[in-house]
């Protein structure tokens, strides 16, 4: 088995294999590389002397011969078309696969100042589509997903290496904000008992939801000890963040140590919350055993706990050390509490659009595959802008509206999920989505949801969305959205349009 980089062209895949043969004192094999050489002469002049499909046939044959030579400590860079051949997908399933994800923005901006001639890098309309053709190609043949639109960060290849001696079939997302970088392991197993799973150096003090300690006892990490908590919107507050604080303090932990959060967005907000604030901050592994957890709460650093005013009004960035998602850890979670995950599904797959809204628009199950879509696009949103300055609001998607149900509601009847789900049909009917909103009514009545809701007064709710924390001005921001992967931020919506996407929930 050996590490082999994917990715569009002008991504870096011969600069990191170079760099990672060096670490594990391997070879680095560059399959273009290997093709001029045997042609005597360049990709740009073979491409254009014998056409596309004959060049592609010399591809196969020279990938996959190092692909076959090649070692458990070699790396191996692939030319940006070779994943596009069936045959070269096939023997791929043998290695390890790293995929460095390059926007087509970059992408070109590096190409077309680059010196060397690509014959596909003529014309920047058809270069953004072809970029667009393959994501998915890439996407569905990887293992890592490592950005690829900066300088690498050897971590993050180390970590991609590493995947052979992690549970079969187990992904890894590399996530990278402005306050640091960190893996996500997305894998079937990642918590099976006698899988050492706790943090790599120092105590691990384990705050975790008592439930989940009922149900997965034997999967428990070796821990300094352990705290355990009720979960439920209810217990999200400062008194629980105070019993965590002097629970560590008492027990001694320092910053050395770690809090590892094991539980829903509840444990894991609170958890993070704690570990933030501790000491000015300990690193917290975050082991999301929910839905909305694994695709939503655990990833992109925000912590925090409710005031009886408002929720999420006392919190702290704090990216985790780590993300360890099992989804095995979901069989035990409770229809209604998958459904309400199941929401923010649809959240995120309208917020990517492309492959991903195309599996869940189909009614695709939540696989790895959907959770490993979510994490990849909740992560490449806060790597842009970590502390929601602007283009991280995408993900509020159907949350202004949601937080304000919840909210007149006395987080009582609603579970967040459920609320979003209501959030997004409300956010749809203001985007002037019609037909799109009727789909996701759809995906989220077949899946348990409620589409409406009884008893609630759309004028307390347009005033509760005045709490909004996105809020600078007199009104708050909405985030809209037309169609599927095309989010708008910062929308000045009016109170009439608000007050009637609520009434339309009441009907
Ligand atoms: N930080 C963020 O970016 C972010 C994003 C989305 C949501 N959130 C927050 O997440 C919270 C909601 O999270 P949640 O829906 O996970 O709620 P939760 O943590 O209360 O869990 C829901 C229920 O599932 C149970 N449970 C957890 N894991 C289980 C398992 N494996 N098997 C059986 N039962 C299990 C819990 O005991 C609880 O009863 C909200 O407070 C919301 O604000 C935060």
């Amino acid at each position: 088995v050996a590490l082999v980089l994917i990715g569009f062209m002008g991504a870096g895949k011969s600069t990191a294999a170079a760099e990672l043969a060096r670490r594990r004192g391997g070879r680095a094999l560059d399959t273009d590389r290997m093709l001029e050489a045997e042609l005597s002469e360049s990709i740009a002049a073979a491409f254009a002397r014998e056409g596309e499909s004959a060049f592609r046939a010399r591809e196969e044959r020279t990938v996959l011969r190092a692909l076959d030579r090649a070692g458990p400590r070699d790396a191996v860079a692939l030319g940006g078309g070779a994943p596009t051949i069936p045959a070269v997908r096939a023997a791929l399933r043998k290695h390890t696969v790293a995929y460095l994800q390059l926007d087509a923005d970059t992408a070109w901006r590096r190409v077309s100042t680059s010196p060397t001639v690509r014959p596909l890098a003529r014309d920047p309309v058809a270069f953004r589509a072809l970029h667009r053709s393959r994501e998915p190609i890439y996407a569905a043949a990887a293992d890592a997903y490592l950005p690829g639109d900066e300088q690498l960060d050897p971590m993050a290849l180390d970590a991609a290496a590493s995947l052979p001696d992690r549970p079969r079939g187990t992904r890894l997302v590399w996530a990278r904000a402005a306050s640091g970088s960190h893996p996500v392991w997305v894998g079937r197993g990642l918590l099976r008992p006698g899988v050492d799973w706790g943090p790599g150096a120092g105590a691990c003090w384990l705050v975790a939801d008592e439930r989940v300690i009922d149900l997965h006892a034997a999967r428990l990490p070796v821990r300094a000890g352990e705290l355990l908590l009720a979960a439920g919107e209810e217990h999200k507050t400062l008194d629980q963040a105070q019993r965590v604080w002097r629970w560590l303090a008492e027990s001694g932990a320092t910053r050395a140590d770690a809090v590892v959060a094991l539980g829903g967005g509840v444990i894991g907000d609170l958890a993070g919350f704690c570990a933030a604030t501790y000491q000015r901050g300990v690193p917290v592994v975050q082991v999301p055993t929910t839905l909305v957890a694994q695709v939503d709460s655990a990833l992109g650093g925000k912590t925090g706990v409710d005031l009886p005013e408002a929720k999420n009004y006392v919190g702290a960035y704090h990216q985790p050390a780590e993300v360890l998602v099992d989804p095995e850890l979901l069989e035990t979670l409770a229809d209604a509490e998958q459904a309400a995950g199941y929401a923010e599904v649809v959240k995120t797959a309208l917020i990517a659009g492309g492959s991903l809204w195309d599996r869940v628009r189909a009614g695709a199950a939540v696989d790895e595959q959907t959770i490993v879509g979510c994490v990849r696009t909740k992560l490449g949103v806060v790597a842009g802008d970590e502390r929601d300055a602007d283009s991280r609001q995408v993900l509020n998607l159907g949350h202004t509206i949601g937080h304000a149900l919840e909210t007149v509601t006395s987080y009582a009847r609603l579970r967040h999920g459920e609320a979003v789900g209501l959030g997004l049909l409300a956010c749809l009917r203001l985007s002037g989505a019609e037909a799109l909103r009727s789909e996701v009514g759809a995906l989220l009545a077949a899946a348990g949801l409620p589409v409406r809701l009884d008893g609630v007064d759309p004028e307390a709710v347009l005033l509760a969305t005045r709490r909004d924390k996105k809020r600078l001005g007199p009104r708050v921001p909405f985030v809209l959205l037309a169609e599927p992967g095309c989010p708008q931020v910062g929308r000045d919506v009016d109170d009439d349009a608000v007050r009637a996407a609520v009434e339309e929930l009441t009907r």
